[in-house]
């Protein structure tokens, strides 16, 4: 095992979910994933943490269809066909099948590369917060070659984000922040208590259908913690639900985020990539022609916002 995977099992081994850093849904679904020595090896599940990989067959037939239904939106990003090529690249090389979810990602970067060509950005540190398996950010690295990514979550899923990372570039230096994260290092593994040791400004942040799933202190602190690093070109990407309660009772409210009247906005409003997916199971919300349900098309539990913002400094 690379030492960088063993610094954080052993950091999962001591505390797996830092108490203030953890809202009750990840105290709660947190259980159902799995890092564990065993017999010498890493074993790992996963749960909750986004689907990059499923049935070749899936990702060619249901998915393709699902990409097909989306292809007003995706076609609107200049992007998009350079970024999917580096997706379907990238899911080969680690094993990943063509999911909704690494559509998803693939449509993110070309919204955001559209962005940062129109506004002659060039991003050198990327944070991603919530990267659940890595995809997105690994995704980043193979298109803007020369940044540093910084990954921001809980300690067993960035054990799935390290392993990843290491097999989708063996030559990266990869470093954890608490434990000496090198200047050097082209991604830097960072626990939601030590975002403040970074000591960069962030060209681009990425948060996606994650703070939904936090608490009220875990997203003000992430929101303190980008104001300070924000310069005039930095931007943060937030795409999450309207509102999610989660299972002690807490509402996470988009519109009830840490926002700023003097934060700069440049798209803001309902996701259009994030209405409805493909699935072998016809669930009970979904679409209806004649009163009858279209069979494998169901609707996301909630509407989701993403909105692109350059925030003002703290
Ligand atoms: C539902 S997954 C979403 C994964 C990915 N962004 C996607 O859209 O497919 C939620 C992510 O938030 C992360 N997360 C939960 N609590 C967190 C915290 N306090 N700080 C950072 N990330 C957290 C989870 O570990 C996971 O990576």
């Amino acid at each position: 095992m690379n030492t960088v995977i063993e610094t954080l099992v052993d950091i999962v081994a001591k505390d797996p979910y830092p108490a203030e850093f953890t809202s009750s849904y990840w105290r709660e679904y947190g259980k159902s994933n799995v890092v564990e020595r065993r017999n010498g090896d890493l074993y790992l599940e996963d749960y909750g943490i986004g689907t990059v990989r499923g049935s070749w067959l899936a990702g060619h037939t249901l998915h393709a269809a699902e990409r097909f239904s989306y292809r007003s939106v995706s076609s609107a990003y200049r992007s998009y066909p350079a970024m999917w090529n580096l997706a379907r690249e990238l899911a080969r090389d680690l094993r990943c099948s063509l999911t909704f979810d690494i559509w998803k990602y693939t449509v993110i970067l070309s919204l955001l590369n559209d962005h940062w060509i129109d506004h002659k950005l060039f991003p050198r540190t990327v944070a991603v917060i919530g990267d659940g398996h890595g995809f997105l950010g690994a995704l980043i690295r193979r298109h803007l070659k020369s940044m540093r990514l910084y990954c921001i979550d809980i300690p067993k899923t960035l054990v799935f984000q390290a392993r990843n990372h290491e097999a989708a570039d063996p030559q990266a230096r990869l470093a954890v922040m608490s434990h000496g994260g090198d200047d050097s290092a082209d991604v830097v593994f960072v626990l939601p208590q030590d975002v403040l040791q970074i000591r960069d400004t962030i060209d681009c942040a990425i948060n996606i259908a994650s703070m939904q799933e936090m608490n009220a202190l875990t997203i003000s602190h992430y929101f303190s913690f980008l104001r300070q690093r924000s310069s005039r070109q930095s931007r943060f990407y937030c795409v999450n639900r309207v509102e999610k309660t989660l299972p002690g009772g807490e509402v996470a409210r988009f519109s009830e985020f840490p926002w700023r009247k003097d934060d700069e906005i440049f798209i803001d409003g309902l996701c259009p990539y994030y209405t409805h997916f493909f699935a072998k199971q016809t669930l009970p919300r979904g679409p209806k022609i004649l009163g009858v349900r279209i069979p494998f098309v169901n609707y996301f539990d909630g509407d989701t916002m993403h909105r692109l913002v350059r925030l003002a400094s703290e």
